[in-house]
This record gives structure tokens, sequence and C-alpha cells, in this order.
């Protein structure tokens, strides 16, 4: 998909636009307001949250908002950084584990796993143990097809659209935090199986 198609999918309606009826945890979208003033700065946040027409600029992390105000926010941030929606979505899923989960949840990434392939084969259940504390959650599915030393074959479902470059930068960023060299594949698409596939090779120098 082109990023035009990108952008018209996250082209969702403003903060105080039409409500899509799925709600996302605060700390998804404080968390976007922290990878932008890291990277980018407080002007720059000021700009998106502008654009993005937020009533205000803080969010509380265990209440609930409408997935509008994320879309809102990263079609913002898109716009005003000159970034594609992509590369977007990639970056803040490499924060969402580099940052955000190791800062708010390093006990329950190590123990669900001490390597890249322990650690996917346990995503299946990784929300369920999330949502013990954010009970709300409404996360997706991952199910693990088949494997083997050198391959995990993923298979993503979610009530959520274009999100696959944030995946991607989740198993990015998992990879740089049990330091191993993958590559990711997206094998299937949602639009058109129904749901996405991913494949994770191990490189050669970096088993599983
Ligand atoms: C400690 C780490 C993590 C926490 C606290 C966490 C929590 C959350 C929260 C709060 C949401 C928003 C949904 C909602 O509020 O109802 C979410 C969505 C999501 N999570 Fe996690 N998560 C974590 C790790 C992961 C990992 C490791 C993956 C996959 C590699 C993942 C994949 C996703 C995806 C793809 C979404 C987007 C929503 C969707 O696709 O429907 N998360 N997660």
């Amino acid at each position: 998909m082109d990023d035009r198609g990108l952008v018209s999918r996250l082209a969702a309606p403003s903060a105080s636009g039409p409500r899509t009826e799925v709600v996302v945890y605060g700390m998804v979208n404080k968390a976007t307001h922290g990878m932008i003033v890291r990277d980018h700065g407080e002007a720059a946040w000021s700009a998106v949250a502008q654009r993005a027409e937020l009533d205000a600029e803080t969010f509380v992390s265990n209440r609930s908002y409408d997935d509008s105000v994320t879309y809102a926010l990263v079609g913002a941030a898109s716009s005003v950084l000159g970034l594609p929606v992509r590369d977007v979505l990639f970056a803040f899923g490499r924060f969402w584990i580099l940052t955000t989960a190791r800062e708010g949840y390093g006990p329950l990434l190590d123990a669900s796993g001490a390597s890249l392939h322990a650690f996917l084969q346990s995503l299946p259940t990784f929300h369920t143990r999330v949502s013990l504390s954010l009970p709300a959650l409404r996360p997706p599915t991952f199910t693990v097809l088949d494997e083997s030393a050198t391959h995990v074959r993923l298979r993503y479902e979610s009530e959520r659209k274009g999100l696959v470059p944030f995946v991607e930068g989740l198993l990015d960023g998992l990879a740089e935090h049990y330091r191993e060299r993958v590559t990711v594949l997206h094998e299937q698409r949602a639009e058109v199986v129904g749901h996405d596939i991913f494949l994770i090779v191990w490189d050669e120098r970096s088993p599983s």
C-alpha cells in the first residue's frame, strides 16, 4: 500500500470528530507525546497537538480515549514532521518497546522470554498478562503459525486498521532489545486474506 493509502486510512476524524467506538488507553497517546518531544522537541509537539485539534495536550495513562485521537495524532505528526505515516508508526513501535515497555514493564518483558524466539512464543498470551493491570485493554491477537530454530511465522489480527508498520517497528525494537539480528517479511496482508502474516527469520550470525 502506498503512503497515500495509509494516510487516507489513518485520516481519522480529528479528536473532536466522529468517534470510532474503539478505545485505547491514554498511555499510548502519552507515549506518542514522549516520542515526538524526545525526537523533535516541544515546539514540534505543540504543532502536532494543534494540527490534531486536541482539546488538551496531556493524557492520563489509565483513562480510555477514542482511537480517533491516536489516529489523528499520527496523521498530524506525519504532516507536521514531513514524514510518511508508515515511518511515524514504525518509529512509534520501536519507541513502545525500547522506551515505554522497558521503563514501565521491564520485569514483564524479562519474564516473557530470555530471547526473541522465546518472547515471540509467549506473544499470543502477552497482552493477557498486560490486561491484569489494564483490564479494559482491547489488544490484537497474535498466533504462532509455525517455527523452527531459524524462523517464526506470526499471524496478527486486529479490529484496528493500518497498523502493520507499527507491528514492524515493535518487532524491530524487540530484536534490538534482545540484541539479535532478524529480517521481517510481511507475507500476507489483511486486505487480501483477512489477517496479516509476518515471517521473522534470524540472520545466520544471530541464532535464536
Ligand atoms: C509491556 C509491553 C506492552 C504493553 C504495556 C502493551 C499495551 C498495549 C496497549 C495499552 C495497547 C492499546 C490498546 C488498548 O488500550 O486497548 C496495545 C496495543 C497494541 N499492542 Fe501492545 N503492549 C505491549 C507490548 C506489545 C508487544 C511486544 C507487541 C507485539 C510485538 C504489541 C502489539 C500491539 C499492537 C500491534 C497494538 C495495536 C492495537 C491493535 O493492533 O489492535 N504490544 N498494547
